[in-house]
């Protein structure tokens, strides 16, 4: 753990340079604007420990698997996002002595990223080998308002002297990832272009061939007067660049406001980016950085209008939630229904950008909640585009006739995981995306997407039920072997009951989609069963004999249910009995001893009674919280955030609270010291549905949201704000009233501990 962020309720603020943090303040620090963003790398050369990542949506190479033992059916390859060109060098020399933090004595270091603006603002005193001391400020963003677009406004202010200076602007894609297997560069050039007063570089990667176009123009001035520069020009491969010679002025400040633009050919025919690069710098250099600047916190103003979330009495808790809502707005913005959200976003490399079923599972819900339905939408229809690869998929591994089995891992909608335990065994994923088709429908009432999108998946996702599960003569009914369930920490397992309940749901869940297409739009069904080559009568009769006959495993003597066929037969601690030295178990202990264990990595039978409470009641969800949550040691990320939502439905105030923090604060605090490799941002998804499904008990019931709040005893009050068809309701939670306002939007009625309850924007809450 670590407690060096200032506690602030909008702001992240980092006070003294300490080069040891400085790869966890590249993570925490970082901006984006969901087409690209980047870890906060200083502006100027540094020597020192860094990790300099710029990242573009979309953009990724498709590196050789590397296994020491293959098997069949492992991917090719592990797609990996792409360290991009960057942009943002501004390197200074000064009276020919290089500005650079690693070298030089620090003062007053501060580095501010302000999550209302999303600005990242950075200033210190250097003084250089020699003496002479400057003062810097550095502003930097990723425009919102234009997601090719970054601007950075750099002053540095002599000290102590007057004297002639070099400012160096590039524009560098000569950059490596620092997750590669084999150490290769990814990138290769296209074309570089140097003019007095701007640089243009276009590099390729290799084997995917997606371009990048970076481009950068500038203007400087000295005093508020704009200097007339003559810069010396200067490109290589994968490079360019302008020196500008400048004369400092003792107590004078130079400021250099510096543009970019970061095109992808995802985006722009590749023969026309160069161009169209030209003509966007020259219009940003135009609006200039204020304006642009501007743009770009009235989409912030907009976006924290409709999300945010306030708490009094817990600053702490307050920067942490607000945190974890930025980082996600910053990470997706759900215009570009070909993109995703990688476990690390835009702050690292790890996981290699892709998607995972976090998305569908955790963060679909949150932007349900707080955007556009639009945006839970895209979430959806990206994998409606990746269903023929998810068919292929299936296929590679032998199943037929349109089964459909999602990918762990993907960029494109092909697995790129090669793990078996996970590639092969942890199929509940393929589940994760019906069950967010219904959670979209539920949330929205758009039950019309069955018919556009939404029912060839689930055909194609049954399809590969029907053919996983087994008859068991021996248990009389169809089972799942050969599993891992959520938990990883168990592998090879048979009936997994979170699994199996899964795969029934979605049969039924099929079931009652095709009844609704059919009744709604005949002639659509009609032509999806040409399509599919769907037999009704066979397919739905063998759906309906598995939900029928799934098996579940039960202990009845407890109560509860199984994990999976063995878990009983496990040695049944809990994570009391462990000693501290042994946490966390997936770095102290071996692999075979954490199988035989019965300590659990994440929720698991709890994750389905999170998602299906409304099959069970609350003494069974009570007996199973008691049994497994204290053998969960949470290893996951994504795991407190459920514990917590279940916690607060069954009154356990304490421990939903325990909860919540271990998830608010994760990246801030440095709780897992891997915050270097980039921050947690799927499971910051978590979070927020701690706070709204947990703390205020919001839950959708036949169309109708409902809330059963209680207030955490730490916090004075907390309010949050849910976007709800065509609707922004603020809810406000004290210790000792609920108030709920209708911000925006047409009347509403909402229940509110069991209550029912009239909105209109006139009534007082
Ligand atoms: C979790 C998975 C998750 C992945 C990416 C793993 O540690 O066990 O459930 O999908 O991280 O966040």
């Amino acid at each position: 753990m670590k407690h060096y962020i200032k506690h602030h309720p909008w702001h992240i603020v980092e006070e003294g340079f300490d080069p040891h943090l400085n790869r966890v303040s590249e993570s925490l620090f970082s901006i984006g604007n969901g087409r690209m963003g980047q870890r906060a790398n200083f502006e100027e050369t540094y020597s020192g420990e860094m990790h300099q990542g710029t990242y573009v949506a979309g953009v990724y190479y498709p590196d050789k698997t590397r296994v020491g033992w293959w098997k069949n059916g492992y991917p090719e390859y592990f797609a990996k996002v792409l360290n991009a060109p960057s942009w943002i060098g501004i390197h200074i020399k000064i009276a020919g002595k290089e500005l650079d933090l690693a070298t030089a004595k620090i003062e007053n270091f501060r580095r501010v990223l302000d999550m209302k603006q999303g600005l990242l603002h950075r200033s210190f005193t250097a003084t250089l080998p020699g003496g002479k001391k400057v003062a810097v400020d550095a502003k930097r963003f990723c425009s919102m308002a234009d997601g090719e677009i970054g601007a950075i406004r750099y002053e540095v202010t002599p000290l102590n002297f007057s004297a002639k200076a070099s400012i160096r602007l590039t524009v560098d894609a000569d950059v490596v990832n620092k997750d590669s297997n084999y150490d290769e560069k990814f990138w290769e050039p296209v074309s570089e272009e140097a003019k007095s007063g701007r640089a243009i570089v276009t590099a390729q990667t290799k084997k995917t061939f997606f371009h990048v176009c970076t481009g950068m123009t500038y203007s400087i001035s000295s005093g508020g007067k704009q200097d007339k520069v003559k810069p010396k020009v200067s490109k290589k491969p994968q490079y360019a660049d302008n020196v500008v010679e400048v004369s400092l002025r003792k107590g004078t400040a130079t400021t250099i406001e510096k543009y970019a633009v970061v095109l992808s050919s995802e985006n722009h025919p590749k023969a026309k980016l160069t161009a169209v690069a030209a003509k966007k710098l020259e219009k940003a250099l135009a609006t200039g950085f204020d304006k642009l600047f501007a743009n770009h916190v009235a989409v912030w103003s907009h976006k924290w209008d409709e999300c945010d979330i306030s708490i009094e009495g817990d600053i702490a808790a307050q920067q942490g939630i607000r945190f974890n809502i930025f980082q996600l707005m910053q990470t997706y913005t759900g215009e570009d229904e070909r993109l995703n959200i990688g476990p690390k976003g835009f702050t690292g490399e790890k996981y290699g950008g892709s998607t995972y079923w976090d998305t569908e599972a955790y963060c679909l819900p949150f932007y349900l909640g707080t955007s556009d339905p639009k945006v839970a939408r895209n979430l959806l229809v990206y994998r409606y585009k990746h269903l023929p690869k998810a068919i292929e998929n299936a296929r590679k591994l032998g199943f037929t006739e349109g089964a459909a089995f999602y990918p762990f891992v993907t960029m494109n909608g092909e697995e790129c995981h090669n793990e078996w335990e996970i590639t092969f065994e942890e199929i509940h994923r393929t589940s994760a995306m019906a069950y967010a088709m219904r959670d979209y429908i539920d949330y929205t009432g758009d039950r019309d997407y069955l018919v556009s999108h939404g029912l060839e998946v689930l055909i194609g996702i049954s399809r590969f039920w029907t053919q996983r599960v087994n008859w068991s003569k021996e248990k009389n009914s169809y089972v799942i072997l050969g599993v891992t369930g959520p938990n990883e920490y168990e592998n090879n397992v048979n009936n997994n009951w979170y699994t199996n309940y899964l795969a029934a749901w979605t049969l039924r869940f099929t079931l009652e989609s095709l009844d609704y297409v059919r009744k709604k739009d005949h002639k659509k069904y009609e032509a999806l069963a040409k399509k599919l080559n769907f037999h009704d009568a066979r397919e739905t009769g063998t759906w309906k004999e598995i939900v029928a006959k799934m098996y579940y495993g039960k202990d009845e003597k407890r109560g509860i249910l199984l994990q999976q066929d063995g878990f009983l037969d496990k040695e049944l601690l809990t994570v009391n009995d462990l000693k501290p030295a042994d946490r966390p178990i997936n770095q102290k202990w071996s692999w075979d001893r954490i199988l035989r264990s019965c300590f659990i990595k994440q929720a698991d039978v709890l994750q389905g009674l999170y998602l299906f409470e409304q099959d069970f009641d609350q003494e069974s969800i009570r007996r199973n919280f008691d049994f497994y949550e204290p053998m969960t040691v949470h290893e996951s990320s994504l795991s407190p955030c459920v514990h917590a939502i279940l916690a607060s439905k069954l009154g356990y105030e304490a421990k939903a609270y325990e909860m919540y923090l271990r998830t608010a604060r994760l990246d801030l605090d440095d709780y897992n010291n891997d915050t270097e490799d980039g921050c947690h941002i799927t499971s910051m998804a978590g979070t927020w549905l701690s706070v709204v499904k947990g703390f205020g008990g919001m839950r959708v019931i036949d169309g109708m949201l409902h809330f059963h709040p209680f207030i955490p005893k730490q916090w004075n009050s907390y309010s949050f704000r849910l976007e709800f068809r065509g609707r922004v309701i603020k809810i406000q939670v004290t210790k000792d009233h609920v108030k709920t306002i209708l911000e925006h939007g047409e009347p509403v009625e909402i229940v509110v501990n069991g209550s029912k309850k009239q909105l209109s924007t006139s009534s007082k809450g």
